[in-house]
């Protein structure tokens, strides 16, 4: 049965797929890593289903954060989005604070994990061992629980047999894992309110590592500038990084994750970049070495991010029209959110307030 309410955005359909998915506002600018393990799929998404992608504000402040660099950074990551080719029409694109039912359903859901289960989070103990007991907040044990809020908030009605997709990198999966196990749980102490969700990870770009430390992943937190791409930076530095990746002796491009972790990175990032399958790519540049084969890479990223830097400029020059499109994405999600949320309220045992 589809939803007695819902109104399908315009050109999707009751029984369309829904996708839902989030990132964090925490750097200057996306990165490599971020485009092709996750963000790329959002974009191709948004064809096939009802989409929501939103901006995790709450997620950013559970470490130590700057106000004015949050603000600026939740706007850098939107207008990165729809550069990316979100369009507004078809993607709910918001920021999570503007809902303010994600912090209360994660509240709800808080009370129905245990203490262990949260603690088991390997992220979790990656982060707060850095940090030490007394620089990790209780916002960043509970971080997977608000993720989990993101995607239940928008569940189609369990009943309507309509999927909901979640677009992840690999490191990701565990909380998927959560998020699945908590929907299960509240399904079964208080009736069917929550479709299960999929985590969707896309094969061989899951994992992008670092340029200079290929045993590594690409991440903001841990690379150097140096083994770091970012979607926004300037064309010069970023061919010079791609010329500078660290390779493995010997100088064939072949595939091999244990003895050729850098040149299979790089690899891996051509192929989906380029759509050609890595079998090709080694046909292709046999004999050539790798400075040839870099220089065409560098000018596959250059290609692809060019474009997105210059729309993204251009979205940050006219931040009025850059806030109407977060609002018109936030309006449609606290649709779908207010819903849910009534949902569950009455589900959980809680009294209607009376007018
Ligand atoms: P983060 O920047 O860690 O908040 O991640 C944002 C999204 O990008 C998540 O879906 C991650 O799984 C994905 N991601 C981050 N780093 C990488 C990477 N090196 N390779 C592939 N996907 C990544
Ligand atoms: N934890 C995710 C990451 O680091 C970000 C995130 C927050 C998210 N809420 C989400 C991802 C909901 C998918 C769905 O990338």
């Amino acid at each position: 049965m589809p939803e007695a309410s819902s109104q399908p955005a315009s050109g999707t359909t009751a029984a369309e797929p829904r996708v839902l998915s989030g990132i964090q506002p925490t750097a200057d600018s996306f990165h490599l890593g971020n485009y092709l393990g996750a963000l790329r799929q959002w974009v191709a998404m948004q064809d096939t289903h009802e989409a929501f992608y939103c901006v995790v504000d709450l997620h950013a402040i559970t470490i130590e954060h700057d106000p004015a660099l949050l603000r600026r950074r939740t706007k850098v990551a939107a207008a990165q989005l729809f550069a990316m080719g979100l369009d507004p029409d078809r993607a709910h694109v918001f920021v999570q604070s503007h809902v303010p039912e994600h912090a209360e359903l994660a509240w709800i859901l808080g009370c129905l994990t245990g203490f262990g289960e949260a603690g088991r989070m390997t992220q979790f103990k990656d982060k707060s061992s850095k940090q030490g007991t007394s620089g990790t907040s209780v916002g960043l044990f509970t971080y997977p629980i608000l993720q989990a809020a993101d995607i239940l908030l928008y569940t189609p009605d369990p009943a309507s047999g309509r999927p909901l997709r979640v677009p992840v990198g690999e490191d990701q999966r565990q909380h998927l894992e959560l998020t699945r196990t908590l929907a299960g749980r509240f399904n079964h102490r208080f009736g069917e309110t929550f479709t299960l969700p999929d985590a969707h990870i896309p094969e061989g770009a899951a994992k992008i590592t670092d340029l200079q430390e290929p045993g590594a992943k690409m991440s903001k937190s841990a690379s150097s500038p140096q083994g770091i791409i970012d979607v926004l930076e300037e064309p010069g530095p970023m061919r010079k990084k791609i010329m500078r990746a660290v390779t493995d002796t010997g100088s064939e491009v072949v595939y091999d994750e244990e003895k050729k972790a850098g040149v299979t990175n790089l690899l891996r990032i051509f192929s989906a970049l380029e759509g050609t399958s890595v079998p090709d790519l080694e046909a292709r540049y046999q004999g050539s070495g790798y400075g040839q084969f870099k220089k065409d890479l560098a000018q596959v990223v250059l290609d692809t991010f060019t474009p997105i830097r210059e729309r993204t400029l251009k979205l940050l020059d006219d931040e009025e029209h850059l806030d109407r499109l977060l609002a018109q994405g936030a309006e449609r999600a606290s649709e779908v959110a207010v819903r849910t949320m009534e949902t569950v309220r009455e589900r959980v045992g809680f009294v209607v307030r009376g007018r």
